[in-house]
């Protein structure tokens, strides 16, 4: 495997890792105010962060390479309401597209096809990752303040089903 490729797909674990640790960071913030349906979506996406780390660690052993698991930074602790929790998740998930998009300029650069075969799923991926928090930010804005609002969209998100993942990093159902 390109070395190169190698280095930016570890770095890519550590990413997808960090982002299962911030939004479990999230789950703790929505249990605390007894959010109980917005704690529920959340651990589900932090659960599949972890899903696609393990489709990075798997690819990096099946082409040849060598996983290297880094440290992972602390997340935040402190949110101010659902809509700050669901601006940062966004604001993450672009962070995360562009780091996407830049292996799958590299890949393209060193001509690495079997990459850019399995860069895409993530690249499709993205665009849902990215409309889900942006999705939820919409309902939002009309409930600014409005406990009942907030309980109701609780509700709703509670209902996300809790997905069976699989050790190769494939999600069944959720
Ligand atoms: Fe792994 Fe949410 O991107």
């Amino acid at each position: 495997m390109d070395k190169k490729m190698e280095k930016a797909m570890n770095e890519q674990i550590t990413k997808e890792l960090y982002s299962s640790y911030l939004y479990l960071g999230m789950v703790a913030y929505f249990e605390a105010e007894n959010l109980g349906g917005f704690a529920q979506w959340m651990k589900i996406q932090a659960a599949e962060e972890i899903s696609h780390a393990m489709k990075f660690f798997n690819y990096i052993n099946e082409r040849g390479g060598t996983v290297i698991l880094e440290a992972i930074d602390k997340p935040p602790a402190k949110y101010v309401s659902p809509e700050d929790v669901f601006k940062k998740t966004l604001e993450h998930e672009k962070f995360v597209t562009a780091s996407i998009n830049d292996l799958y300029t590299l890949a393209k650069e060193i001509n690495d096809n079997a990459s850019l075969i399995f860069l895409e799923w993530f690249v499709t991926e993205q665009v849902e990752e990215e409309k889900n928090p942006s999705d939820i930010l919409g309902k939002l804005k009309y409930v600014v303040n409005q406990p009942a609002g907030i309980l109701m969209m609780d509700k709703e998100l509670g209902a996300r089903a809790l997905p069976v993942f699989q050790p190769n990093g494939e999600i069944a159902g959720g």
